[in-house]
């Protein structure tokens, strides 16, 4: 595959007076059966499903134009970010055999989030795959100007977005994707997602995250920090069998439209992401007493009215509850009514599956 989208790359002199500018914006994503662990360059140690959501997404701008070698600066929400800028340009210098025409491009980037900053949303997928998809917006104008017009690729978008951010691979499907070779699913690779609209029974189309604000304070331990402690954690083999065995489960309920079996796996997934920090050394707990109690107050509200609503965790505090459209009007006044008192400043986020990346300029 590298070779492949090696040989493709844009090799030739980018023209003189070469110039413009581009804007994608795209989605953050909930893992359903999460990815923890990893191996080799950006490699994951077991598959994982997520949902595209739709309100929580970065807008990235990219202005370019012709130069002597590479020149690059960074802008986040309006101030120069040279800390985010320096991650960004050491991603497209390791990785200039694929892009080869940026040594003779300036960029300004600029980005923002749709979502607030203090809301402990990680904002890597969303960030990470919007600046890749401009990045082949660029690639597919330089090609244009060769008189060569090419489509952008989205198994390549997600193979690059990979290499930036693991859980990216997964932000430029619609509706959902699943990243990691399994059986259960032709197509599927460790180097990037596939989609899985498709297949899906209707009713995850239209599914809900409100994302309850538990805390906005920054994450005790980075992703790339908790998958690093995967490799000495002695439960790391059982965990890597079980989501295998979650994502063949989920894999089947989503095609029915098994709501029981879909509770059930994404609710462990969500607790054995946080036993998994738990019971790694150091040990982390991302959990506040809050989540738990929005937790019992879940899980008491689904025993008692039988709505199919349940919750994940990503790695914090943050409680985000997943319900279809069709109970979206009794769950949001359990919300307001009963779960916002243990949300920061009654905050929460409401958010839906989303389509993907969209084209700003
Ligand atoms: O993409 P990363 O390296 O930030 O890791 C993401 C890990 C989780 O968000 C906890 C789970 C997942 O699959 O998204």
């Amino acid at each position: 595959m590298e070779n492949k989208w090696m040989n493709e790359a844009f090799k030739g002199e980018v023209p003189s007076g070469f110039q413009g500018k581009v804007g994608w914006a795209s989605p953050s994503n909930i893992a359903l059966v999460k990815y923890w662990g990893k191996r080799g360059k950006q490699l994951p140690q077991n598959p994982s499903i997520s949902f595209t959501l739709s309100e929580c997404c970065t807008e990235t701008f990219v202005e370019f134009e012709k130069a002597d070698r590479l020149g690059f600066s960074f802008f986040f929400e309006g101030k120069e970010n040279p800390t985010f800028g320096a991650k960004i340009e050491k991603f497209l210098m390791d990785h200039q055999a694929f892009f080869p025409f940026i040594n003779q491009l300036n960029l300004k980037v600029e980005s923002r989030n749709s979502f607030p900053h203090s809301s402990g949303i990680a904002s890597s997928a969303s960030s990470m795959s919007a600046f890749v998809m401009c990045l082949m917006e660029i690639e597919r104008s330089l090609s244009l100007s060769k008189g060569r017009p090419i489509d952008i690729d989205l198994q390549k978008a997600s193979y690059f977005s990979r290499l930036a951010s693991g859980s990216a691979a997964r932000s430029v499907f619609s509706a959902m994707a699943l990243w990691g070779k399994t059986e259960a699913c032709e197509g599927s690779s460790d180097e990037y997602a596939v989609s899985l609209s498709e297949y899906l029974h209707p009713v995850f189309k239209t599914f809900h995250d409100s994302v309850l604000i538990v805390s906005g304070e920054t994450k005790s331990v980075s992703s790339r920090a908790g998958h690093t402690l995967m490799e000495g954690n002695p439960y790391a083999p059982a965990r890597y069998a079980q989501a295998n065995e979650n994502i063949k489960n989920l894999l089947s309920a989503l095609k029915s439209g098994d709501l029981d079996t879909f509770i059930n796996i994404t609710e462990s997934e969500a607790l054995q992401l946080h036993a998994l920090m738990m019971c790694s050394n150091p040990s982390f707990i991302l959990m506040k007493p809050n989540t738990l109690s929005l937790i019992n107050e879940i899980r008491a509200f689904r025993n008692e009215t039988k709505i199919p609503l349940c919750f994940t965790l990503d790695a914090g505090p943050n409680v985000h509850l997943l319900y279809p459209e069709s109970e979206a009007e009794k769950v949001e006044h359990f919300i307001k009514d009963h779960l916002t008192a243990y949300c920061v400043d009654n905050k929460w986020i409401a958010d839906h599956v989303g389509e993907g990346p969209k084209k700003l300029l």
